[in-house]
């Protein structure tokens, strides 16, 4: 039986063992799949003891994905833009990294919520690891214009000026706030991939940026709408999302890259919002 694991810390509640065991089940795969639980500084040595018992891959998550990015020694394209992995692939000495965040965001916004990117106007909120984490996928789904947005400009333009540049897609950046930046515009899709929601707090938006039939996304989940979907419906956005797609979807993708084969995601996603519901 093929192993595979999720390491974290910490990595109790992580839901990853419960979609990966769902995706096993339902693709007639013969796999394992566990949580594990690296000390903070010992994540290189928790990869080696689980590929010497047979792992075969691994997830990555917080705090790790900055480790996993420089223990592998080849990167997809998107990796190496995210500068963070979050899926590893083992194979004799080989470790394969790669990130499936970005993609799994941009198959639950256009497949799962059916908000199309190609030519549409798209906002992204922050500048730090989970914004970097999508920036490359979202940019290949052929957005009119991307704008990055930070509290801290001087990060949204360091950033942007990363972004390897796509004929049609315009890119600019700026701060939160700050005089002549977002006041006046008109996005079509919204995403929050700031850290504001952990201290229930949110990004500051100027009024009007949410175009009619606008989607304001969070790629936090939780039961109930979070902070930001609270805010962004008061401001105006009719169509709202958490990340839980997303998770689902990131979650997928990494499947696929490890059995070669893609899973379902539409029933468990629907199964995990009536658990996240009910607790
Ligand atoms: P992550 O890996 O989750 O992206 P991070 O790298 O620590 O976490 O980045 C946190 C992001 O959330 C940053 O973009 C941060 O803005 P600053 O760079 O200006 O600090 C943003 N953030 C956190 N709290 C915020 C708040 N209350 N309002 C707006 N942005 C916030």
């Amino acid at each position: 039986m093929d192993r595979y694991a999720v390491i974290g810390h910490p990595i109790a509640h992580s839901k990853s063992p419960r979609i990966h065991a769902a995706f096993a089940r339902q693709t007639g795969q013969d796999i394992s799949y566990e949580a594990l639980l690296a000390p903070i500084d010992g994540f290189a040595a928790a990869v080696a003891a689980f590929r010497a018992a047979g792992g075969r891959g691994v997830n990555v998550t917080v705090p790790f994905k900055l480790d996993a990015h420089a223990l592998a020694n080849r990167l997809s394209a998107r990796a190496r833009a995210a500068g963070a992995v979050n899926t590893l692939v083992f194979d004799g000495d080989d470790i394969f990294g790669d990130n499936t965040d970005g993609a799994g965001l941009v198959r639950d916004l256009t497949v799962n919520l059916d908000c199309d990117i190609a030519d549409r106007r798209v906002l992204l909120l922050g500048a730090g690891g989970a914004a970097r984490g999508v920036l490359l996928p979202l940019i290949d789904a052929r957005p009119a214009t991307l704008t990055l947005a930070n509290r801290r400009a001087d990060k949204a333009r360091e950033l942007c000026a990363a972004c390897p540049p796509r004929a049609g897609v315009a890119l600019d950046a700026g701060g939160l706030g700050e005089p002549g930046g977002l006041a006046g515009r008109q996005f079509d899709i919204v995403i929050n991939a700031t850290s504001a929601s952990l201290a229930a707090e949110v990004p500051d938006l100027p009024a009007g940026i949410y175009a009619p039939g606008a989607l304001a996304y969070d790629m936090m989940y939780g039961a109930g709408d979070t902070a930001y979907m609270i805010a962004a419906r008061a401001a105006g956005a009719t169509r709202l999302a958490d990340g839980l797609g997303m998770l689902v979807e990131q979650a997928a993708e990494s499947f696929a890259l490890w059995r070669g084969m893609r899973p379902e995601t539409t029933v468990l996603l629907a199964e995990l919002r009536d658990e996240m519901e009910q607790h």
